[in-house]
């Protein structure tokens, strides 16, 4: 039998360990981003108007709607209209296939980390020293792109791609 001391010592190193392990697990629960332009944190956050889809890529870094548009042509093409209204087209053609902006349809990455959802957000939202803006609205102008525009445009833009059957996108796994 335990002493009531010893008990209540055990006790109370239980719970430290719990709210360690709660507050590891919150610590962890966040996709941390990186600039492109020179690899210092890119803080983007979740805010209240997010949606669920957002929610879940800034936990986990995996884009719901790569998986989703990939079934669903018709779903895809609200990031295509994404991609209208933020005038992308202006630089990447009206389907993403390049103009004065590179082409993003093809096997040739700017950048290597494009071929995830999280290193093509980066550019996007965050820029590039190469041309691209920062598009996220937490850095800048509030008129931009939310987290949520990013990722439907990002989804959509990889149902475009025709640089090979290779789509590693679609093969994710949640940050853990
Ligand atoms: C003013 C022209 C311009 C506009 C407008 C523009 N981009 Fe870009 N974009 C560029 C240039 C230039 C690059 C190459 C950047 C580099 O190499 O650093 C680029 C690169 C990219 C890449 C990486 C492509 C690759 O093959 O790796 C993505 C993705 C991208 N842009 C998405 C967007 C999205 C989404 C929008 C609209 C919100 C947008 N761009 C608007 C000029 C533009």
């Amino acid at each position: 039998m335990l002493g009531n001391k010893a008990f209540k010592s055990t006790l109370f190193v239980g719970m430290l360990t719990l709210a360690g392990l709660t507050l590891s697990f919150q610590a962890n629960a966040a996709c941390d981003f990186v600039s492109t332009k020179d690899g210092s944190p890119l803080v983007i956050k979740a805010v209240d108007t997010d949606t669920p889809q957002a929610k879940e890529f800034l936990a986990t870094c995996v884009n719901p709607y790569t998986k989703a548009y990939a079934k669903d042509a018709e779903a895809a093409k609200a990031g295509k209209k994404k991609f209208g209204y933020y005038s992308c087209t202006q630089c990447h053609g009206p389907n993403g296939g390049g103009q004065v902006g590179p082409s993003i349809t093809d096997s040739t990455w700017q950048y290597s980390k494009h071929v995830t959802d999280k290193g093509i957000f980066e550019t996007i939202a965050g820029g590039s020293n190469g041309g691209m803006f920062a598009w996220h609205n937490q850095l800048g102008n509030p008129e931009n792109l939310a987290t949520d525009d990013i990722l439907k445009i990002v989804g959509w833009l990889r149902t475009q791609y025709n640089g090979g059957s290779e789509k590693p996108w679609l093969n994710e796994t949640p940050k853990k």
